[in-house]
Formats: C-alpha cells, sequence, structure tokens
C-alpha cells in the first residue's frame, strides 16, 4: 500500500487553484483524448472530478474516478451536485494501488487515465500497473503528470530558481519525484503497457495575455502549498523565501514577462 504524501493538502484556496488549474487545461487534454463516444473509463486519483465530468460529457458514458482522500471526494460530490451532474460519475473511494474494483470489473476498461497523481506516489509503477490492469486488452492508457524541472520564467526574477528548487526537492523529501512527466512513458513500458505516443500541452501565458495573472497566481499558490516544507525542511531561510516570492511579484508586472511550461502526456495499450 502506498502511503505517499499528497504535497498540496486539500485546504479551501488549494482546492479553488485545483480548479481553476482544471479550466485551463481540460480543453487541450479532452482533445488530446480524441474520444469517440461510448468507451468505459476509469479515471485514477481524480481529485475534484473536473475533469472526469468532462470525459463523461464527452464519450456519453458514466465515468469510474477513484481518489483517495475523503475531503476531495466530499467536494468533488458538492461540485457535481452543484451543476446537476451527479448521474455522470461513480466516485469511489480508494487508492491507486488497491482500486476499488469489483472482480467483474478488472480488465474491462477502454481508457484507464490518470492526470498529477503519479508526483504523488513513491511508486509510480505499482500505479501504472494497477491501472493496466483495469484496462480492457487493446485498451489505452493515458498518463499525464509534471516535469516540475521544465518550467522557465523570464526574465529571470532574482532568487526564483533557487526557490523552485527548494520546491521541488519537497517532493524528493517524502520520496516522490518531481521530475516523473520524462518518465511516463518508461513507466508504461515497465508495466506491461505498449507505448504509442507522447506530447506536451502547452500550460504558459506572457504579459499581455488575459489569462497571464491566472497562471502567474497559480504558480505561486503551488509554491505556497510547498511552504512549510521548504522552511521546516531548512531548504531554504524564510527571508531567501520572501525575498523570491517578491521578485515574482515585481516580475509579473513587467510588460516583458513570459511563463512557459508544459504537462507530459503519455499513451499506451494494453496488449491484446
Ligand atoms: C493534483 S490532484 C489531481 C486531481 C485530478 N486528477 C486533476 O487532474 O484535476 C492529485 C489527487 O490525487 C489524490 N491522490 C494522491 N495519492 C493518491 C493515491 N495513492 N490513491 C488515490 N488518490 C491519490 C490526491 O488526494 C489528489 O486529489
Amino acid at each position: 500500500m502506498d502511503e505517499s504524501t499528497y504535497l498540496h493538502g486539500t485546504a479551501p484556496e488549494e482546492q479553488d487553484r485545483l480548479s481553476l488549474l482544471n479550466e485551463l487545461l481540460n480543453d487541450s487534454a479532452l482533445r488530446l483524448l480524441e474520444l469517440r463516444g461510448g468507451e468505459k473509463i476509469l479515471d485514477v486519483g481524480c481529485g475534484l472530478a473536473q475533469l472526469t465530468r468532462a470525459m463523461a460529457r464527452a464519450s456519453g458514458t458514466v465515468v469510474v474516478g477513484v481518489e483517495r482522500s475523503v475531503e476531495q471526494l466530499a467536494d468533488a460530490k458538492k461540485r457535481a451536485k452543484r451543476d446537476h451532474q451527479e448521474y455522470l460519475i461513480d466516485l469511489r473511494q480508494g487508492n491507486a494501488t488497491a482500486l476499488p474494483l469489483r472482480r467483474e470489473e478488472w480488465g474491462t476498461f477502454d481508457i484507464v487515465h490518470t492526470r498529477f497523481l503519479l508526483e504523488h506516489v513513491q511508486d509510480p509503477v505499482a500505479v501504472v500497473r494497477m491501472m493496466v490492469e483495469a484496462a480492457k486488452p487493446g485498451g489505452r492508457i493515458i498518463l499525464q503528470d509534471d516535469d516540475h524541472d521544465v518550467l522557465r520564467i523570464y526574465p529571470e526574477p532574482e532568487g526564483f530558481y533557487r526557490l523552485w528548487s527548494a520546491y521541488m526537492k519537497t517532493y524528493e523529501t517524502v520520496g516522490n519525484d518531481p521530475k516523473v512527466g520524462r518518465r511516463l512513458v518508461q513507466l508504461l513500458h515497465e508495466s506491461g503497457a505498449v507505448p504509442c505516443r507522447n506530447h506536451w500541452l502547452f500550460f504558459g501565458s506572457c504579459s499581455g495575455h488575459p489569462h497571464f495573472r491566472l497562471y502567474v497566481n497559480n504558480l505561486r499558490g503551488v509554491i505556497q502549498t510547498g511552504r512549510d516544507a521548504i522552511l521546516s525542511g531548512n531548504l531554504l531561510e524564510l527571508s531567501q523565501y520572501q525575498s523570491a516570492m517578491r521578485s515574482l511579484e515585481v516580475w509579473e508586472q513587467r510588460p516583458d514577462a513570459s511563463l512557459w511550461y508544459a504537462v507530459c502526456w503519455a499513451e499506451g495499450t494494453k496488449n491484446a
């Protein structure tokens, strides 16, 4: 059983950040998913289940979502109810390393998907193996995750990369991999699936674009979730943390500021 730490937590402001992130990313994720309709889908580590619901709308089927956190699940249900979309999802509490599927459900899913989960577990191969088990022969296994090392913000705010590197180290401190995105194809291969496609989903913006502030706020929110771990792990002094966050504020006012990031995507199939 993987009891790894979920660093972002489930505070309301963090759930709002996750929700906004979904709005910014889900359209491009859906384009890459190329759903034809009628697919039986499992979403592992579904969080607030916004993408889970979007997949259900696109496929016209009820999508099964698995989530470990009781708080996230409660919020996911609340949001689905608010939007009158509870009928789209079958949410189940459980761990990605011991999926709560009924005996007859194993080996039957057309698509088994996960996003932003593998960076939070200590044994990503164990999770992907489980996902392959859940897929039907010929089914698609789709992994989306972060490689935090690809972030570029320019012109470089003073002290920012030292802060970003400290943030990445908080993952390593609890046994997780902040660069798991670059390993996705390998994880598919090691888990017995046959890799067939990889991609990057652009997730960046620049000054002058109406969404620029949303991206910067997301970046700030991500770093703030790691603040306590950065300071308690002595990865930075408080003064260094504060000064780098201030430089980020100054940077975002620049007319030439740009933020470059991309989410890693990899797809494989289960041998028929
Ligand atoms: C960053 S969120 C991503 C949620 C969703 N996939 C999305 O893209 O919006 C990661 C989610 O994985 C959940 N999680 C972490 N470890 C898990 C595990 N071992 N099994 C199931 N869920 C887990 C967390 O509680 C959190 O809700």
